[in-house]
């Protein structure tokens, strides 16, 4: 009798167990700043009436690429003297990267790309950096872009940061696939549709994330111990 109500109970809480624990894993809170850019972009477009644009990893993926092609350098983002990386280097180094075939790269129908030294979020990094002439205006409501993919980083985890946003004409079902079939997660820096966790630029390192709660533990302790 009690050992079979002992096996109910425990039962009962694995499958509680086990309920909590698949919840967790579905409501998966996505704090990616290049999601979020995305997401930005797509409200911004279906806002003026232009349809959204389907999130592809793998585009997003090489547009993280694109930014290591800086190397850190603010200076050679923009302006007169404004550096690019070669055309070639999108099959030839950034597809390798992230394991996308480069047989399935698909013209690039726009590019925006900003550096900064101070970190800003999602929406202002739309309106206030990456969106600032008519040519972005014209990019942004394109009716030429089928899919897009963007990239947040910071050299080292740290200013200067660095956002891209790559459009592309592909079939997104079919485009800038990955090899394997799933994303390679590259660190550091967040590229948007890949059900990436991957939260601001300033806490990348797992050590900076802990600095902060260190940090706002002491200072908690300072104010109850001043009172
Ligand atoms: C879309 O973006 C443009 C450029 O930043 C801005 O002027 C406009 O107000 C935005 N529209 C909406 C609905 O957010
Ligand atoms: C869309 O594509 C056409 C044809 O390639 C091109 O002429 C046009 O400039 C493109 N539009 C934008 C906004 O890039
Ligand atoms: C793309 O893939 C999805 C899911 O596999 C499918 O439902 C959809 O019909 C496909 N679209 C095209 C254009 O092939």
């Amino acid at each position: 009798m009690t050992k079979t109500m002992t096996m109910w109970f425990l039962l009962v809480s694995l499958s509680f167990i086990y309920a909590v624990a698949t919840a967790n894993t579905q409501i998966k809170i996505t704090n990616n700043p290049a999601d979020k850019l995305v997401a930005a972009i797509n409200e911004n477009r279906t806002a003026h009436k232009v349809s959204a644009l389907t999130d592809n990893p793998g585009l997003a993926c090489i547009a993280l690429q694109y930014i290591k092609a800086y190397q850190g350098e603010c200076d050679a983002v923009g302006g007169s003297d404004g550096k690019k990386p070669p055309e070639s280097h999108f099959a030839e180094v950034f597809a390798p990267n992230c394991g996308v075939e480069a047989s399935t790269l698909a013209p690039i129908t726009g590019r925006f790309l900003a550096c900064q030294t101070k970190y800003v979020h999602a929406p202002e990094a739309f309106s206030d950096i990456l969106i600032r002439n008519q040519k972005s205006i014209d990019i942004l409501y394109s009716k030429n872009h089928t899919q897009v993919g963007a990239a947040v980083t910071g050299t080292d985890g740290g200013s200067p940061y660095f956002w891209c946003v790559l459009f592309s004409s592909g079939k997104p079902n079919n485009t800038f696939t990955f090899e394997s079939g799933v994303a390679k997660i590259t660190k550091p820096g967040c590229f948007s549709g890949a059900n990436d966790e991957c939260s601001g630029a300033s806490d990348w390192s797992p050590l900076n994330g802990m600095w902060v709660f260190v940090t706002s533990v002491l200072i908690a302790m300072g104010f109850a111990l001043s009172l």
